[in-house]
Parts: C-alpha cells; sequence; structure tokens
C-alpha cells in the first residue's frame, strides 16, 4: 500500500493528477447513485470488451476470401483461449445490443433525451448507429455461408434505395460482386473506421453528460415523502451524491456481472461455422442474428410495390425520428405518467419488434411439439447425424439438399420409400441406407414432413 501511495505521490507531484482525479470522481448525481444508471457504464464495459477480444482477434484473422474461413477455423482449433476469445467477442456485440437498447429505453421512459440534454441523445443515436454498423460489418468477416448470404441480402436491400441505390451498392461492395473487395472494406470499417468514430463519439458523449450533468431520477426525489413527489420535478432538490464511490462501486459490480454473463455464454454455447462461404449456392437461406430477427420477419409481409417501404421508407423515417425526438417530442414533462402519448408510442413499438421477433424464433425453431412422434424424429436426426450432410436452417453441411423446407416439397409416401432406400427412389444417390428400425423411420418422416 505505501509503495503505492508513494508511486503516486510521485506522479501527482508532476502531472498534478489530484485535481483530474476529483474532477472525474467528484461529478455530483442527482438523487444520488443507483442501480438504475448502470446500463450506460455497462455498454462502455461492453464496448472495452470488444475492443480488446477483437484485437487479439485480428491477430490471427486473415481477411481474404481464400484465407478469412480459415484463420476463423485455426483460432478455433489451434490458438490457445481462441475459442474462448471468440465467444467472448460474438456474445459480447449480442450483449452489447441488449446493454446499448436498456440504455436508451431507460432515457427513454425517464424522458432523459429532454432539454438540455438534446445533444447528447443525438449523439447516443448515432453510437446507436455505429453499433449496428459494427454488428452489420463483422458478420461478413468469417466468410462462411451465413456471412455471405445475410451480408448479400443486406446489400440488395441498399439496392432498392431509388436513384443512389445502385451507386451505394458499389460503394459498400466495391465492385460488382461480393468478393474480395468488399471483405478487406468491410474489415477496414469494423476495425478502423468504426472504432476511431466510437471512440470520438463517446469522448462527446461523455463530454456532453460532464457539462449539463446526469438527468437524474424523473422524480428528483428519495427522502421526501411521496406526495411530495409530484410537485417537485421543476424545483430541483439539490439531493445528490458524487460520482465516487458507490456509483462507482456499483457500476464495476454490474460490469463484472455482465462480464460472467458473456463468458458463462461464450464456454457454454459456442459460435460454430457454417461451411465456407460458396457465391455459387444461391440456394442457402440465412438467418440473421436475433437482433435483426424482428426486422427480417417484418420482411416477410411485403411484397412488390411495397417493398421499399421495409427495405429503406420506415426504416429512414425511424432513424429520423430517433435522431430528433428531443424536437418532435414537445411535451416539457419528463414524469412517464404524465406523457401518455410518448409511452403509448414506445409501447407499441416494443410489442411490435419483440412480437414480430418472437413470429420469426416461432416460425424458424417451433416442433409442434404436441406432435411426439415429430420431437422423437428431430432427436432420431442428431442421433444419426444426418446434419452431416444436410442443412436446417442454415446449420449443417452441404452434400445433401436443405431440408429446411422439405415437408413442402415431399410427401409421406416419397418419403418413406426415399429412407428405406435412397437409390431406388433416386438413382444414384450417395445418401446412405440408414440402418432405421420401422418406428425411428416413421418418426423421421414425420419430422421431415413438419419442416415447411
Ligand atoms: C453422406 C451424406 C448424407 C447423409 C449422412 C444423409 N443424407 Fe440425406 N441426402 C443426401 C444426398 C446426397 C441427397 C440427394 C440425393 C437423394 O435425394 O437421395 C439426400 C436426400 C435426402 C432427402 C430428400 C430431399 C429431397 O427433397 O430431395 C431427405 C428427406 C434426406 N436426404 C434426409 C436425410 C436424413 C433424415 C438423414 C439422416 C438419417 C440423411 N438424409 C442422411 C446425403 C446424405
Amino acid at each position: 500500500m505505501t509503495i503505492i501511495r508513494a508511486v503516486y505521490h510521485w506522479l501527482d507531484q508532476r502531472l498534478k493528477l489530484t485535481p483530474i482525479g476529483e474532477m472525474l470522481l467528484n461529478e455530483p448525481i442527482p438523487g444520488g447513485a443507483s442501480w438504475v444508471y448502470v446500463f450506460g457504464s455497462a455498454t462502455l464495459f461492453l464496448f472495452c470488451l470488444q475492443f480488446l477480444t477483437g484485437s487479439f482477434l485480428a491477430i490471427y484473422y486473415a481477411p481474404t476470401p481464400d484465407h478469412a474461413y480459415d484463420s476463423i477455423q485455426f483460432i478455433m482449433t489451434s490458438v490457445t483461449f481462441g475459442a474462448f476469445v471468440r465467444g467472448l467477442h460474438h456474445w459480447g456485440a449480442s450483449a452489447m445490443v441488449v446493454a446499448i437498447g436498456l440504455h436508451m429505453l431507460q432515457v427513454y421512459l425517464a424522458g432523459a433525451y429532454k432539454p438540455p440534454r438534446e445533444m447528447m441523445w443525438m449523439v447516443g443515436v448515432v453510437l446507436f448507429l455505429l453499433t449496428l454498423g459494427f454488428a452489420f460489418s463483422g458478420y461478413l468477416l468469417p466468410w462462411d455461408q451465413k456471412a455471405y448470404w445475410a451480408t448479400q441480402i443486406g446489400i440488395n436491400m441498399v439496392g432498392t434505395v431509388p436513384w443512389i441505390g445502385g451507386v451505394l451498392v458499389r460503394i459498400i461492395r466495391g465492385g460488382d460482386n461480393l468478393g474480395a473487395l468488399t471483405l478487406s472494406r468491410f474489415f477496414a470499417l469494423h476495425v478502423l473506421f468504426f472504432p476511431l468514430m466510437t471512440f470520438g463519439f463517446i469522448a462527446l458523449h461523455l463530454f456532453i453528460l460532464r457539462r449539463v450533468g446526469p438527468a437524474g431520477s424523473f422524480e428528483e426525489k428519495r427522502t421526501a415523502g411521496a406526495g411530495a413527489a409530484v410537485q417537485t420535478e421543476r424545483r430541483r432538490r439539490p439531493v445528490s451524491e458524487p460520482f465516487y464511490p458507490r456509483q462507482v462501486f456499483i457500476d464495476a459490480v454490474v460490469a463484472g456481472g455482465v462480464f460472467l454473463i458473456v463468458a458463462v455464454l461464450a464456454v457454454g454455447l459456442p459460435f460454430p461455422l457454417a461451411d465456407k462461404a460458396d457465391p455459387s449456392d444461391t440456394s442457402f437461406k440465412p438467418i440473421p442474428e436475433w437482433y435483426f430477427l424482428f426486422y427480417y420477419q417484418g420482411l416477410k409481409y411485403v411484397h412488390g410495390v411495397f417493398e421499399p417501404l421495409a427495405t429503406w421508407i420506415l426504416p429512414m423515417i425511424f432513424y429520423a425520428l430517433l435522431m430528433f425526438l428531443p424536437f418532435v417530442d414537445r411535451n416539457p414533462a419528463r414524469n412517464p405518467a404524465r406523457r401518455p402519448r410518448a409511452i403509448l408510442i414506445g409501447g407499441v413499438f416494443l410489442i411490435l419488434v419483440f412480437g414480430l421477433m418472437a413470429v420469426s424464433l416461432k416460425e424458424i425453431y417451433s416442433v409442434p411439439t404436441t406432435n411426439r412422434s415429430v420431437v422423437r424424429g428431430r432427436e432420431v436426426y442428431s442421433k444419426l447425424q444426418c446434419s452431416g450432410c444436410h442443412r436446417i436452417h442454415g446449420s449443417g453441411g452441404a452434400v445433401g439438399p436443405d431440408l429446411s423446407y422439405v415437408g413442402k416439397d415431399r410427401d409421406r409416401d416419397w418419403l418413406n420409400r426415399h429412407f428405406d432406400n435412397p437409390q431406388a427412389v433416386v438413382p444414384g444417390s450417395i445418401m446412405p441406407r440408414l440402418p432405421l428400425s420401422p418406428s425411428e423411420r416413421d418418426d423421421l418422416t414425420d419430422y421431415m414432413l413438419s419442416l415447411k
């Protein structure tokens, strides 16, 4: 301890650290430290984790179509802690989307984007867009089938923007095809442009925070009786507490908890690579990351002339509204109880997003569990390792046909005959004749028929 003190004293004499420390740690928090103020710092923590894990991944990663996939495979199989670090980076990205979402939700509910904090909100929206940019650019880097075809879809959507769509697509893709130039472009964005921009905007976000001060609770009271709460919103009570020590402690505990969750996911739910990207295999149907699922589902409901509505018109309106929210919402009240319209709109939006996400998850993963034989059939499928050759919704091999929708194309009789003897139904088939008991065969057929 005394050594640390001595070193600090030595540095302090030269660098005059004490005033800086005081400035950083004595920031008053109106209403006092609280567990509800942790989402911003949790997001910042996750960004730092992404920066660190990403830097280590970059040591081995090679951003070319010939080597990207193999370099990830090398990280997964041969690098010490490679799979763990990649798991941290993968789940850290998901956690970051959750954290920034909760942070924005909280700011929205507490009306903390209202004057004088408009600029802070707008910088926050830029940081949110950067987070999505990280997610989109990072998804291509493993250069597997999922990466390739999901990115293809994303780029095609940009192409639907009128007039400038074609130019935008060429800029993003770096040419006529999704290829080597696209990959190095996405890599540069993901590891240089976006991180630099993010650091800059985080600094700006925190600078503004320190200039205007934290918003604090919309009620502006902790100690007085509940009856006074409604009255006190405008008469700011001077009850506050410095950032250090209690809020620092709370933020640190939450950061530790967040790391633990991400680490457990990284160990427990490894993130497999699909097959290496094959630009000629147009049959591949990619499933986006969970945070884009609601959007993916929404796209299924629009066709023909309405397609631009979903691919760019509504997203543009959404981002514009989000960006200029502090100027669109002129209601000066911060208490949610006195902002029925804002709360209603926010609620409808969340119900829509989570509803679409639920429908999407149901369509992708659900097997009618009332039907026992379908469930047994799925077990047979995994026991006999059919996924070595077949793919269902993005996972499995590509030796045989994609079975995601086989129930639509084939009937019971065909499937039974095919399982009994593939070569008799499809001459020359390399699908092995599997040792299935009659009941296993029926279960498997039921499972196949459920895939539509
Ligand atoms: C060695 C690779 C291999 C394995 C293992 C394999 N298949 Fe196949 N499968 C194929 C090939 C190749 C075809 C395409 C030729 C054919 O239809 O026989 C195919 C075709 C199919 C079809 C017909 C698809 C269609 O609509 O044409 C079904 C259904 C099927 N397999 C199910 C299964 C199931 C269930 C298992 C596990 C018990 C399995 N396969 C194991 C290679 C394999």
